[in-house]
């Protein structure tokens, strides 16, 4: 019997691509059975660009400053989105504020990672704030993404301790290591079908998923 096609996936970036780097790695490792089918950038001169070329994935630029609103950017990735056959969106550093335009017809195929132990520090500037009301740690969330912003349900969280004579930018590096493994195996269980969006929370394997995601701090018990 033949095996279905792994799900098609596109990922959405700004600017570096390191998460795009650890997704490209996941799928010729074989940790991630999925096709990494385009990227999209909303700026042309994103670093990660080119990391998608050398692995020989399609690219595209679609500038946000090329429409005249949230709405007609958004129906412009759709489009691409639909002519490329896409299953699953990654947005991965995608530093656009998304649309019901875009939402609502990838809902429960759409992930984010945010810099933060979310609910904590939604937005812009995650580890400076972090670093300014004196926590003790900081981190990154998967989630799903609805219409709040970074506010949809988590999938897995990872915490990272704040040490003395952290930096936003010594902080935002030693996370970066930690959301280059949660987030391909975030994207591994929805593109084995084990994660999903169920009555607005997120479950695996039809289980609820904890208000703040699964715990990966020291890595998966199992
Ligand atoms: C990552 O740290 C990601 O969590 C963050 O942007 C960075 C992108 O890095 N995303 C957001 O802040 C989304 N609000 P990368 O381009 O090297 O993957």
């Amino acid at each position: 019997m033949s095996q279905p096609a792994p799900p098609s996936l596109a990922v959405l970036i700004s600017g570096r691509g390191s998460n795009l780097q650890a997704f490209i790695d996941a799928c010729d490792a074989g940790q991630l059975p999925a096709r990494i089918t385009l990227v999209i950038s909303n700026n042309p001169a994103a670093a990660g660009l080119q990391r998608a070329e050398r692995a020989g994935i399609a690219t595209l630029s679609i500038d946000h400053r090329d429409y005249p609103s949230r709405e007609a950017f958004d129906q412009a990735l759709v489009d691409a989105l639909h002519s490329s056959d896409i299953d699953l969106v990654i947005l991965a550093g995608f530093m656009r504020i998304l649309t019901p335009v875009l939402i609502k017809p990838y809902l429960g195929r759409l992930l984010n990672i945010h810099p933060s132990l979310l609910p904590k520090y939604p937005g812009l500037k995650t580890h400076q704030r972090a670093l300014d009301a004196g926590d003790t740690e900081a981190g990154a969330t998967v989630h799903f993404v609805t219409q709040e912003l970074d506010g949809g349900p988590p999938v897995l969280q990872v915490r990272v301790p704040i040490e003395r004579g952290d930096t936003a930018d010594s902080l935002a590096a030693r996370v970066a290591v930690q959301e280059h493994a949660i987030y391909p195996l975030a994207a591994r269980w929805l593109a084995e079908g084990r994660l999903a969006l169920h009555d607005g929370g997120a479950t695996l394997d039809g289980q609820p998923l904890p208000a703040t995601g699964i715990d990966y701090t020291g890595g998966m018990s199992d």
